[in-house]
């Protein structure tokens, strides 16, 4: 379905992006995984290959500015941007707001609001530019639409993620360009390795389906929503979190 169409994906070296990386590439997409893991992005990469798939691996830390337009150079000069997926994104330190520190709250914002900020704003330009549209994916959080005690920083900035996907969308509707927003719940990846074993049980047992999701099914509505399927579908913010925000 996606065979021709070049994709980026931030932070696709493991976890949430590696999944979606994966599920692209399956669809025909040729990828281009963004990340400052090299030892892991060339191993999803080497993955990728190994089923047939086109990928590449380029290093980019999307704190850097200058990274993320090299990186979309790098698309433009494999065929062009078909797709980005604005997946990086850390934690951060755990606190309560009052007692967050200023270099945790920077850090945060840098990586997780202004590195989406960049990926969005280059891909959008490359994507004018080739005139033919294209598809953008910010991955949010349940934490950027609910108070989210001890990951500030995160959820503020989490919400800005998802303010910037219908701004955008909004902007470049007429061009073709759709911008959405997915905003997983509690996903088993590398993410939450700092959180004690009996804190991750707990959080499990506040889910509905008992259970936390797999990054393969966060990649399943990424992936449709970058793909021809979800053609009239931006400016949408679409939470996947078995059941948590509904209660
Ligand atoms: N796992 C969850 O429970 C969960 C829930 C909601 C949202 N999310 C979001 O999903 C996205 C992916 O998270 P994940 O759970 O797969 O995490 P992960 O830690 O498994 O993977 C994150 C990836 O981002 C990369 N990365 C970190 N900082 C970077 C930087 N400055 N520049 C480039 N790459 C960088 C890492 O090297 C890693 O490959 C994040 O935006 C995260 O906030 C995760």
């Amino acid at each position: 379905m996606l065979h021709g169409k070049v994709a980026i994906v931030t932070g696709g070296a493991i976890g949430i992006g590696a999944a979606t990386a994966h599920l692209l590439a399956k669809q025909g997409a040729t990828m281009i995984i963004g990340d400052i893991n090299q030892q892991a992005g060339l191993a999803t990469v080497e993955q990728i290959r190994s089923n047939a798939g086109q990928a590449y691996f380029r290093h980019c830390d999307v704190s850097h500015e200058a990274d993320i337009q090299a990186l979309v150079q790098f698309a433009l000069d494999h065929g062009g941007l078909d797709i980005m997926i604005n997946n990086a994104g850390i934690g951060g330190q755990p606190a309560p707001l009052h007692l967050t520190e200023n270099h945790n709250w920077q850090r945060v914002l840098e990586i997780d609001l202004t590195g989406v900020f960049w990926g969005q704003k280059y891909a959008s330009q490359a994507m004018l530019a080739g005139g033919k549209g294209g598809a953008i994916v910010n991955v949010a959080s349940i934490a950027g639409v609910a108070g989210s005690p001890n990951l500030g920083p995160y959820g503020v900035a989490k919400a800005g993620v998802i303010q910037m996907s219908k701004t955008g969308a909004i902007e470049l509707a007429p061009a073709g360009i759709r911008i959405n927003a997915v905003c997983p719940g509690w996903t088993e990846t590398a993410i939450l390795d700092g959180f004690e074993p009996s804190i991750q049980e707990r959080l499990i047992r506040s889910i509905p389906l008992k259970r936390m999701g797999t990054p393969h099914e966060i990649a399943e509505l990424i992936v449709f929503l970058a793909s021809p399927a979800a053609s009239f579908i931006t400016g949408a913010e679409y939470i996947i979190d078995g059941g948590i925000t509904s209660m």
